[in-house]
């Protein structure tokens, strides 16, 4: 992970590549990458910078440290504008010099092929003793709280919530919450991508209940939906006005 935002590593040819993974493969380790805006590298950067500052201010405070990242991705990403590949998240902080402080890192991903991937860069770089990850849905909250239960306790965690959308329930930041207790919470909160985009069709379109109802869960509150002024614009639940929605 280059310290200078403007410091990439490895080129690859296609720029015209735009998938979410694959099929790019890394000129570092051949294994898949995930597609991704240039934007994506501010929040990799930043990460990284305060992983540092979390690893080094806190590890003679506390027992031990852990990491934890909720929708970790593959570990290594290009970007869909100029084909450059960089450090995910993942392996941002794999490669971290202040790694070496974390007892215990915890990578977790609904998706199988991305966790393989991942497991992979894991075993390339040595760090299965204490890097491990698993396939995890957010919205299976006893199966989330199960894999936190299992990290070494008595430590303060750093936690990565990495989503793409506002899907993920606040019931699953309460778990993390609750079970890990010590905790400082990283949390992307998609208001570009998704509510920036979706919110004003979900409020009008009568086709987008389930967009309602990932929005109410996300604010664990369906007050904003049933607004009057909310109910007053929303067209009526026609086929057409559906198929328009
Ligand atoms: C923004 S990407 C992660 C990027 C990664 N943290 C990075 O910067 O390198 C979001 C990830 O969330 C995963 N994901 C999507 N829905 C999920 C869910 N319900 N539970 C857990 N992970 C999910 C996707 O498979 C994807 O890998």
């Amino acid at each position: 992970m280059p310290e200078d935002p403007s410091a990439f590593e490895t080129k690859v040819d296609d720029p015209r590549m735009a998938l979410s993974i694959g099929p790019l493969s890394s000129k570092r380790d051949g294994l898949p990458l995930r597609c991704v805006g240039k934007w994506a590298y501010d929040k990799i950067f930043h990460l990284y910078q305060y992983f540092g500052i979390f690893t080094n201010d806190m590890k003679s405070k506390w027992s031990g440290l852990n990491y934890v990242e909720i929708c970790s991705g593959p570990g290594r990403c290009v970007f869909k504008e100029t084909a450059e590949e960089v450090d995910g998240t993942a392996l941002a902080i794999l490669q971290h010099n202040a790694f070496d402080m974390v007892g215990a890192a915890l990578f977790m991903d609904n998706d199988q092929n991305t966790v393989d991937i991942l497991r992979k860069r894991i075993d390339l770089l040595e760090l299965g003793g204490k890097a491990r990850a698993e396939v995890s849905d957010y919205t299976d909250t006893s199966g989330l709280r199960a894999l936190l239960r299992s990290l070494p306790a008595g430590c303060l965690n750093l936690v990565l919530v990495d989503p793409t959308d506002c899907g993920i329930p606040l019931a699953a930041i309460r778990v993390i919450r609750d079970t890990l207790r010590r905790a400082d919470l990283i949390i992307t909160v998609a208001d570009k991508m998704d509510a920036g985009r979706n919110l004003a069709r979900a409020i009008t379109g009568p086709g987008f209940a389930a967009a309602r109802d990932k929005y109410s869960a996300f604010l664990d509150d369906n007050s904003f939906f049933e607004h009057p002024d909310h109910l007053s614009w929303r067209q009526p639940d026609t086929e057409q006005s559906r198929r328009a929605s």
